[in-house]
């Protein structure tokens, strides 16, 4: 039998599916990473070198899980957590821990490219504003506070795209990935040069930038021995994890939208042509279909919130337990505001910060959680309905990743957006769409071929949700000056 292998470069964890060649996943595993590493608020550091080995051990685990052999798996696709600063030496040594995706130091390196280039050159190289979760002002705050880290960069690489030259010695990217670098020209699909000119990053700094689909290199001696992978297996470009999960859902044509709860939250709708929020509240990248562009909105703290109250308050509990005691409560006059790690979509604030508002003696723990999962899906809305202002046409959301696994979570989404709610037989997400990635034929086909819809909610507490929506909305505005003293 063939198999296809998806491997996603989590926050959490690596994990790695064998998927047939009828699109069925036949088995998983998955290797924990450490926990991020935040020296000071709004810092979040990961080591690369403990993702490397947590992909070792989830190839191996599920290699020998299903007892397949290497020489099975046809192909290897690679997704993993976008925008993450990993930096090697001339002797291709990992630099430094990674500042990952939600890292938020870098506000003064934005400003200072905004001046350098000026806001107005980076949207028109870039198709987006300059933020700080990007990786290019990432790269200058090591130039700026690591000067001798800086002066040994060789090579600028993304969490997968690490990865990727661990399995095949290549430098290389995608074009997903590579659009939230800050240093992409999306519209034209390839490096911007005279950006990174201007701002004073060598060219040579950067990876080759392939098509999803491409391959880009094939599984060497050492990771074959590594891995237990076959030298010589093809690795194709793969995605970033929301261009990847979004082809796990089957968003690779105009009309549905899929909304993919992990730790953070993404609301996420197909392009047949790039297209801007003037205000760039929602990035605009490149497709991981050949030829087609993306909107997504992005939730910083969406399961985050839930993993660090779990760890927090309820340590042990799992998370089937705190949405099920939520279930019964109903959280009166409570909001939570997810911004634990500033937020993106639809504040592009790096200095927002999250909490509860509206406590009082009457609110029990199962409120609180209960909270939290109102307050990720409102922001959730909030992205939903930015998505639809760039024209895409949102018949129906097919949502996936953690969040999604609850029955009452998925009906609370399909309240809160005024849309049918659908799940589909597989719920794997990223490295689902990894491995379709590597399967032969254009992806629209092979997801038309695989994806199944299985179960689909429609809204029915509409109205209670929008009020409260409303009055979650007017908080933000309420506490922004607070988040500046
Ligand atoms: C997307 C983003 C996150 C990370 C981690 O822009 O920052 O989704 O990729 O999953």
């Amino acid at each position: 039998m063939s198999y296809y292998l998806g491997l996603d470069i989590g926050t959490g964890g690596s994990r790695a599916l064998l998927v047939d060649e009828q699109g069925h996943v036949r088995h998983a595993f998955t290797a924990p990473h450490e926990d991020m590493r935040m020296e000071h608020p709004l810092w979040a550091e990961q080591r690369p070198e403990n993702w490397w080995e947590a992909s070792q051990a989830a190839i191996q685990g599920v290699l020998h899980e299903g007892g397949i052999l290497g020489a099975d798996v046809r192909a290897v696709g690679l997704s993993g957590q976008m925008h993450g600063l990993t930096l090697l030496d001339s002797s291709n040594r990992v630099i430094r821990p990674a500042l990952i995706w939600c890292d938020q130091r870098s506000q003064p390196q934005v400003d200072w490219i905004n001046e350098r280039a000026s806001a107005e050159f980076v949207v028109k190289s870039t198709a987006n504003p300059m933020l700080t979760g990007f990786t290019l002002p990432k790269l200058l705050w090591v130039r700026d506070h690591e000067s001798e880290n800086f002066a040994r960069v060789k090579k600028v690489l993304l969490p997968k795209d690490y990865i990727r030259f661990e399995l095949t010695g290549e430098y290389a990217s995608d074009v997903s990935d590579a659009s939230g670098t800050g240093l992409f020209d999306v519209v034209n699909r390839r490096w911007a040069f005279e950006l990174a000119d201007k701002v004073g990053v060598a060219r040579a700094l950067l990876p080759a930038a392939y098509e999803s689909s491409t391959v880009t290199g094939k599984i060497h001696a050492h990771a074959a021995a590594a891995t237990g992978l076959k030298e010589g297996t093809p690795v194709v470009a793969g995605a970033g994890d929301q261009a990847a999960s979004a082809v796990g859902n089957g968003i690779v044509e105009p009309g549905i939208v899929s909304c993919t709860i992990g730790t953070s939250g993404v609301v996420f709708g197909h392009l047949k042509e790039p297209a801007y929020d003037p205000k760039g509240r929602v990035h605009t990248f490149c497709h991981a279909v050949e030829g087609a562009w993306h909107t997504m909105g992005v939730t910083q703290g969406a399961g985050l919130s839930m993993q660090w109250y779990r760890n927090q308050f309820e340590p042990g509990a799992g998370y089937d337990d705190l949405t099920f005691e939520a279930a019964g409560a109903d959280a009166e006059g409570l909001f939570w505001l997810p911004y634990l790690m500033g937020e993106r979509t639809p504040h592009l604030d790096a200095l927002a910060r999250g909490g509860w508002i509206g406590v009082t003696a009457k609110h029990t723990r199962a409120d609180l959680v209960r909270a939290l999962i109102e307050g990720i899906s409102f922001s959730l809305k909030d992205c939903l309905d930015l998505v639809a202002t760039l024209g895409v046409d949102i018949q129906s959301v097919r949502v996936s990743g953690g969040g999604a696994k609850s029955a009452f979570w998925r009906q609370m989404l399909a309240d809160i957006f005024n849309k049918r709610v659908v799940s589909l037989e597989t719920q794997e997400g990223s490295a689902y769409g990894a491995a379709l990635l590597a399967m032969p034929g254009p992806v629209q086909e092979t997801c038309k071929r695989v994806i199944r819809e299985v179960e689909s909610v429609e809204p029915r507490n509409a109205d209670r949700y929008a009020k409260k929506h409303a009055v979650y909305q007017s908080l933000y505005p309420a506490l922004r000056e607070f988040y500046r003293t």
